[in-house]
């Protein structure tokens, strides 16, 4: 009687740590991490959801996890993205804007390094590093002013990130500091040619404005990565605007339930 008291206990405790494992799991291919959520590395390291280059891509992202607030879906396609411009030489530098703890634009780092060792491609970070700025109310939706001012850090952050963990070519860095509307005409004449356009600003205007002065610089068959698509009415308000003014069908693939990417004809 008392043996089969006990199987049972232990039956019913296998079965809620099974469960456990399997949530946890879940809020891997989740984006924002609510304050307390963390996530274990080893959760990491034995989540398997059939990408190519699985096993590289979760050493990179144990290097960078608590560097951003992308999902294990998002980081793990802009490893294959970053692998597939580089194996078919396409030209171009990595750019994001809105940047944040630099997180995705290391995930970018690692991968360029997986294919050449001795990087080549600059990276572009462009950032307020003073948070999020006030959304319009009628494109962004009401909730979106609820969010103006997070996601502040100082530029040391990333910095250290890429220049002393990751120990990318400081020389290949380049932090454009300041709101989109006044950093981007300047940048526009700096960068020659774009591989890799991640756009995660969150906001219509900033969308708008990042598509309006980037665009043109990607390289044929470069990868444009919009962040916040299925999470923010005012970004997918931007990009379907956008896309409906080039006059040509663009297809836009699906990350997860926010990130969407596309490659230029
Ligand atoms: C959600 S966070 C980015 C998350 C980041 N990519 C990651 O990997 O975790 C959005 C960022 O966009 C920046 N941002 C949004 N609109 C901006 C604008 N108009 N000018 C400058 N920065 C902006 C904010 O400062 C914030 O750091």
């Amino acid at each position: 009687m008392r043996s089969k008291l006990g199987l049972r206990s232990r039956v019913k405790k296998l079965a809620i740590r099974v469960e456990q494992w399997f949530i946890d799991r879940r809020k891997l291919r989740q984006r924002w991490r609510p304050p307390g959520t963390t996530i274990d590395l080893t959760q990491i390291r034995t989540a398997e959801f059939g990408y190519e280059d699985e096993r590289a891509i979760k050493q990179a992202m144990m290097l960078i996890w608590d560097h951003t607030l992308l999902s294990y879906d998002c980081l793990a396609t802009l490893w294959l993205q970053v692998r597939y411009l580089d194996r078919h030489g396409i030209a171009g530098d990595l750019v994001e804007c809105g940047t944040f703890r630099g997180g995705a634009v290391g995930m970018m780092a690692l991968a360029h390094r997986a294919s050449r060792p001795e990087p080549v491609r600059r990276l572009h970070l462009f950032d307020s590093f003073q948070g999020l700025p006030k959304p319009r109310a009628d494109v962004d939706g009401d909730d979106a002013v609820k969010f103006v001012g997070d996601c502040s850090c100082s530029v040391d952050v990333p910095r250290k990130l890429l220049e002393e963990r990751l120990q990318y070519k400081q020389t290949l860095i380049q932090y454009h500091i300041g709101w989109f509307q006044d950093t981007l005409p300047r940048a526009a004449s700096s960068i020659d040619e774009i591989a890799l356009l991640r756009l995660d600003g969150d906001w219509y205007e900033s969308t708008r404005e990042c598509l309006e002065y980037l665009y043109p610089k990607v390289a044929k068959n470069g990868v444009i990565v919009i962040d916040d698509y299925g999470s923010w009415e005012g970004c997918r308000r931007a990009v379907d605007e956008f896309l409906s003014s080039l006059g040509e069908p663009i297809m836009l693939h699906y990350i997860d339930y926010s990130g969407r990417y596309w490659l230029k004809p």
